[in-house]
């Protein structure tokens, strides 16, 4: 139960990271986007944004080992979001967001997009604005192609720029290693050094193992989700975009390679990377992994998938 109903002086909402199991990347359009066939599952590293009401806009960021990666200013996802959310509803007062990361930064995991889709669910019940899922999904995809699949979680498709989304049926449980990087990478230029891999090997080329159609996902990828066997879904991930990572971050490639065996039964780039997503055949052999990689200085995340999309969270969850 949420006490946010009763209290509007202080609203706490989580929102998930996520994992592309599957991204093919169609033609850039006149946009400057791409056209994706992708399919997400939320996964349980969260962002934890609290909102109290304020007369202006401000913004306070904890988790981050290097704070300047953040912006506070308007080139702040989670700060766009709230005041588009006060545009769209003539909402005249302001909002302090206390945003706790989990998720890393610029990392491929849509950390920021949570941030945004936490913000305006946490406005939307702080200020009594009222609006509905539909109307939160649309402000969403305006603010960036992955806050609608932060609004809803779980495990989607998502076609157009990601934000077009349907619901996919999967089964089970799905356990994860992150291994994040220091630095992150910038979205615009993995796209870009995506389309000069593209312009050379043509629109089939999947990390020159095979091809793959980027308007699709093959019927066996949902096969695989509806057995909700991790070694069914481990054969069938594919992360097109992973090209560009490894152009700009050839080790990415490489660390893959050297993870992947036994029990540790893929390995893929999330997003636009440059975490890696290792996908373990059970959660006793995930934390293995993580100790595994910990214990060689490497820093290494759990998360299982899939979870639940942008919510509020009652006094009793709250840590
Ligand atoms: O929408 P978002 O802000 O996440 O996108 C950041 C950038 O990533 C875009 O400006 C674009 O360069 C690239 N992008 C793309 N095609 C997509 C999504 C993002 O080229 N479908």
């Amino acid at each position: 139960m949420s006490d946010a109903g009763e209290r509007r002086d202080r609203v706490h909402v989580r929102a998930p990271g996520k994992i592309n199991l599957f991204l093919g990347v169609g033609p850039l359009d006149g946009d400057g986007y791409h056209a994706l066939s992708t399919v997400f599952q939320a996964v349980s590293l969260y962002e934890d944004v609290i909102a109290t009401p304020s007369d202006d806009f401000s913004l306070a960021v904890t988790g981050v080992a290097d704070p300047s990666t953040v912006p506070l200013d308007d080139r702040n996802l989670a700060m766009r979001a709230a005041k588009v959310l006060a545009a769209a509803t003539g909402h005249d007062g302001g909002v302090h967001l206390e945003i706790r990361k989990s998720v890393p930064v610029a990392g491929g995991m849509g950390g920021g997009s949570a941030d945004a889709a936490a913000a305006l669910v946490a406005c939307n019940e702080l200020w009594r604005t009222g609006l509905g899922h539909d109307r939160l999904h649309e402000l969403g995809a305006r603010l960036g192609a992955d806050v609608p699949f932060a609004l809803s979680g779980g495990t989607a498709v998502g076609t157009g720029r990601g934000d077009v989304l349907t619901p996919a049926l999967a089964r089970g449980r799905y356990e994860w290693v992150l291994i994040p990087d220091d630095e992150g990478l910038s979205t615009p230029a993995v796209y870009r050094a995506y389309d000069v891999v593209r312009a050379e090997n043509g629109p089939a080329f999947y990390a020159g193992r095979e091809e793959i159609d980027p308007f699709e996902v093959p019927p066996s990828f949902f096969q695989a989700l509806l057995t909700g066997e991790p070694e069914e879904l481990a054969g069938c991930l594919r992360n097109q975009l992973e090209a560009g990572s490894f152009r700009l971050r050839p080790e990415l490639e490489e660390t893959i390679d050297r993870e992947v065996g036994g029990a540790v039964l893929a390995g893929i780039v999330s997003g636009s990377g440059p975490t890696i997503a290792l996908l373990c055949e059970d959660a006793p052999t995930a934390d293995r992994t993580a100790e595994r990689l910990r214990a060689r200085g490497r820093a290494a995340l759990r998360a299982h998938g899939p979870v639940r999309g942008a919510h509020v969270i009652s006094a009793a969850e709250q840590r």
